[in-house]
């Protein structure tokens, strides 16, 4: 399945798209934590996109592009797989258009988690994550003993840019991209809405029954 999770900074990509990824065993794309890994890593795509990310602007469309148009050719996307956070741009989803034209497929699905703009804000600000990468939130999803990965055991921290003046200025450069998208979506009829305002295993369910109806 060749899917796309779309969803304004806190909808839940990043947390719905480990379960999906893992259930129906395709490779889960997300060009945010492939930025990250980049800065960690201190490379030059790191270095490029620091500057952006901290302001909680935009990559720029070439750089973003390059690098999905580069990851979507490796062996393990032959099988499918799940983009989360791109396209965020209708450049973006032109390109995506060109680039699987290229390889001879088409997305199947584009799954739009829709949230309240209100509910954002509290989300984004209470997440802390893992270094293995996973997400918690200190309400909606506390870790077993706090401040630590289930999994390892090792320090949650908060993401750079979930301080509140970046979580303001991400999600408006995110909302004024999200129309445009949703209409491009729509006219190739690849989009459909999940409602995200509910506990995270419903809105996998949904995402789980409207997939099974699908495919
Ligand atoms: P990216 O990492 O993709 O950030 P984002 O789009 O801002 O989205 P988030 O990761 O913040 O939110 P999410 O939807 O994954 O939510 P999550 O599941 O974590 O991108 C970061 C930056 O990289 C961008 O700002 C940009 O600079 C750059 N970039 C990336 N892609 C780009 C592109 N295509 N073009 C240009 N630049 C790009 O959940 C959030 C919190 O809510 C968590 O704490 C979670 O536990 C909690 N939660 C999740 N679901 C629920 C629920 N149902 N109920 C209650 N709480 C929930
Ligand atoms: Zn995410």
């Amino acid at each position: 399945m060749n899917l796309m999770l779309m969803g304004l900074p806190g909808a839940g990509k990043g947390t719905q798209a480990e379960k999906i990824s893992k259930k129906y065993d395709i490779p889960h794309i997300s060009t945010g934590d492939m930025f990250r890994a980049a800065i960690k890593n201190q490379t030059e795509l790191g270095k490029e996109a620091k500057s952006y990310m901290d302001a909680g602007n935009l990559v720029p469309d070439e750089v973003t592009i390059g690098i999905v148009r580069e990851r979507l050719s490796e062996d393990d996307c032959a099988k499918g797989f799940l983009l989360d956070g791109f396209p965020r741009t209708v450049a973006q989803a032109e390109a995506l258009e060109e680039i699987l034209a290229e390889q001879g497929r088409t997305l199947d699905y584009v799954l739009y988690v829709h949230v309240p703009e209100q509910l954002l804000m509290d989300r984004l600000t209470g997440r802390r994550v893992s270094s293995s990468g996973r997400t918690y939130h200190v309400l909606f999803n506390p870790p077993k003993v706090e401040g630590k990965d289930d999994v390892d055991g090792s320090d949650l921290i908060q993401r750079e840019d979930d301080k509140p003046e970046t979580v303001k200025k991400r999600l408006e450069v995110n909302i004024a991209q999200t129309q445009p998208l949703i209409d491009f979506y729509t006219e190739k009829e690849y989009l459909q809405t999940i409602e995200g305002d509910q506990e995270i295993g419903q809105v996998f369910e949904e995402i789980d029954s409207l997939l099974k109806r699908l495919h």
